[in-house]
């Protein structure tokens, strides 16, 4: 009998067999993690192992590992620390990629080796190789490539290729494209030879044929290449779609399958090859209409913000594609693709596209980069291989975190949860999981806390999904809810619990400034919208007020943003922060930097800027500074819990973002043993 998704998703669970090889649906996880992390980060290579094995145990027809740079020479990336021996199938070298294989084969998918040379780009590369000699913009020379070198290139893609075979791969994953070598010889941007490999498509796509020949020669005839390229380099004068759709013509039935992304690496927010939750889902999905209309015997596959099933669906039933690919969804909930055979898309826990797992670099020109505004040995810890991978909605996710390292409960606990926000109700998931009996209080009548905001923010629409999921976790957990409870000392003297979590939440700053009583609170905008004039004026340009504003302006007004510091949304970095400041320049919302407010009156917010006082007219102010752990609730339970083990978490630990209450909630369960 068919499963309810064979039957909803009739195109997503539909076989196909390439080259003797079965995918038994459509979807594949993406590459998340250079592989060559395994062999020179020991301390996270178990969790990676784990986390592509968890992709195939949740039901994805095919998974990748990731990239592996081609050689240590020329294409010398980060953390590569010394020569792998590709030619050796057997030793140290061999097993630690093999390893990837067995583990997603016995899971039950299929498995890719993805293998990349960046080009002119290769990060740790004295003398990086392109197709003509050039500086780049940081000095670095890059060497135009002779016939000797492209040999030397082709030599490498066949003997790593060959490695993946014999480490039982199923298939390589050629990556050409995010501005790597392939796509800089593609593209008319970088490509200026005047030889037989520049001018012409036919000459431009002469050296990838070549490497394609030689993946095809070590992979072997009964294998996969899936070639992953960008659609357009995203740049003014770059490759563009024609050039791509004109490229696949080339390679039509050369690579078994051409995969649509986007962009470039080291702009990889600004030319899309990382979207944010500002941007559609899918995004990629008509360039890779306009390359499965051009082909006809590679199929296709696209990748760009899919965060579920439906759109994949959709697609594929369109035409527009053959297959569909999953980065950072595979982060939110590897079991994705099971859930959705058994009908249980509502539990899937969905991407919301904050950047959380991969935080970027923000590429706005206002911006003060994070190195220079933390130091470096602060801002290594935000970028350090073991912090990466987290997930702000999955707790159990993260290259240098461990689950499994955490003791189990020796017996059930009474374990009992004051406050019902996000960070509370995934305390109650976490424990009821972990067999406690668990008791979940929440003052107001419903669950989600601050978060329910969301429900009218039509930018937020997948941080309130997300919230609906966590919540009907909660619900179906077998934890008893009480709404409208309120905890205290005499709900603690007659419920006796082992263990109190506290996750009371925050409230917002209300500082004595002038006139502050006519000014709406950033949060309450949302419920007063149809009181809001024409022109609003946020003092307090934190990342409530700037997406306070974002909201404001989408709905027509014209909006000013006043902040005291250099920066605008200081707590805020990398590509998210990219996504933010680029909707507000987008969406015409001025900016005042450095700025202090003085005082709120009828016509606007005075502020002191460069020594000298000015009025900002609005017609309605608005304020933004802050919010503050209900600490006072907090101390109370505690001393009424007396010897009683509490757990504070979320905002009223530490009033922070999404990813602090999730993990928060979680780990105050996982203390509970
Ligand atoms: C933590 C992380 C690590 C990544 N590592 C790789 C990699 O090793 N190789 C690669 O080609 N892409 C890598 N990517 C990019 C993804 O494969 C994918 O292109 C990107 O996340 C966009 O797809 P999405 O919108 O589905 O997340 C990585 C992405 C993330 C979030």
């Amino acid at each position: 009998m068919k499963k309810p998704g064979e039957v909803k998703y009739p195109h997503l669970f539909s076989p196909m067999t390439i080259r003797g090889k079965v995918y038994k649906n459509r979807m594949k996880a993406a590459p998340t993690m250079f592989v060559h992390a395994n062999y020179f980060i020991p301390e996270i290579s178990e969790n990676l192992y784990r986390m592509t094995e968890r992709r195939a145990a949740g039901g994805f027809a095919c998974v990748s590992t990731g990239e592996m740079p081609l050689n240590f020479e020329e294409a010398r990336t980060i953390f590569q620390e010394r020569k792998i021996d590709f030619d050796r199938y057997e030793g140290e070298d061999f097993e630690i990629s093999k390893a990837y294989a067995d583990r997603i084969k016995a899971k039950g998918a299929l498995c890719y080796y993805e293998f990349s040379h960046e080009g002119s780009r290769a990060e740790e590369s004295k003398e990086p190789w392109g197709p003509q000699d050039w500086v780049r913009e940081d000095g670095v020379k890059v060497r135009g490539m002779d016939e000797a070198m492209m040999q030397k290139v082709c030599d490498d893609y066949y003997r790593i290729s060959r490695f993946a075979r014999e480490c039982g791969f199923d298939g390589v994953l050629l990556h050409g494209g995010h501005g790597f070598q392939l796509q800089q010889f593609v593209s008319p941007w970088t490509n200026q030879r005047t030889d037989e490999y520049g001018g012409s498509m036919e000459n431009r796509a002469r050296f990838p044929k070549r490497i394609i020949d030689a993946c095809r020669r070590g992979i072997g005839e009964d294998r996969i290449i899936e070639l992953r390229f960008s659609a357009e380099d995203g740049v003014p004068k770059g490759m563009t779609i024609d050039d791509t759709v004109e490229f696949c013509k080339e390679i039509d039935g050369l690579v078994d399958i051409i995969q649509v992304s986007n962009g470039l690496k080291w702009l990889g927010h600004q030319t899309k090859t990382f979207s944010s939750f500002l941007e559609p889902h899918g995004l990629n999905i008509e360039y890779a209409a306009k390359v499965k209309a051009a082909v006809t015997k590679s199929c296709v596959s696209t990748i760009g913000g899919y965060n579920g099933p439906e759109l994949a669906e959709q697609y594929i039933a369109e035409g527009k594609t053959d297959f569909v690919e999953f980065g950072r969804q595979c982060f939110a909930d590897p079991d994705m693709p099971n859930k959705t055979l058994e009908g249980k898309e509502d539990s899937i826990r969905r991407c919301v596209r904050c950047f959380h797992c991969y935080p970027g670099f923000c590429e706005h020109p206002t911006d003060i980069p994070l190195f220079e505004k933390l130091g470096p040995q602060e801002a290594l810890k935000i970028y350090s291989p073991a912090s990466m991978g987290r997930c702000a909605i999955n707790p159990k996710t993260g290259f240098g975190f461990y689950p499994e390292r955490l003791p189990e409960p020796s017996e059930s606990r009474k374990v009992l949860i004051a406050g019902g926000g996000i960070g509370g109700c995934q305390a109650a998931v976490t424990a009821a999981e972990r067999g406690h009996q668990v008791i979940l209080c929440e003052a107001a009548d419903r669950l989600g806390g601050t978060i329910n905001f969301t429900d009218r923010d039509e930018d937020k629409i997948d941080l309130r999904n997300a919230k609906d999921v966590i919540i009907r976790d909660a619900l179906n957990s077998g934890a008893e809810i009480r709404l409208n409870t309120r905890v205290d000392a005499a709900l603690i003297r007659a419920e006796k619990p082992d263990a109190v979590i506290i996750a009371v939440g925050a409230h917002p700053c209300v500082p004595q400034i002038p006139g502050i009583e006519n000014a709406v609170g950033a949060l309450d905008v949302y419920d007063k919208m149809d009181e809001i004039g024409k022109n609003v004026v946020i003092a307090g340009g934190g990342l409530v007020g700037c997406e306070v504003a974002l909201h404001l302006a989408g709905h027509g007004h014209c909006v000013t943003v006043v902040e005291m510091l250099p920066m605008m949304a200081n707590e805020t970095f990398g590509y998210y922060r990219d996504a933010l400041l680029r909707e507000m320049d987008r969406r015409g919302i001025t900016q005042i930097l450095g700025a202090k407010c003085l005082g709120f009156t009828v016509n606007g917010v005075q502020i002191e800027r460069d020594g000298k006082e000015e009025l900002i007219p609005a017609d309605t102010c608005c304020f933004s500074m802050g919010m503050r752990p209900n600490s006072d609730t907090v101390q109370s339970l505690k001393e009424a819990c007396g010897q009683i083990p509490t757990f504070v978490v979320g905002d009223a630990k530490c009033a922070g973002k999404v990813a602090d209450a999730v993990h928060g909630g979680y780990l105050a369960a996982m203390e509970i043993v």
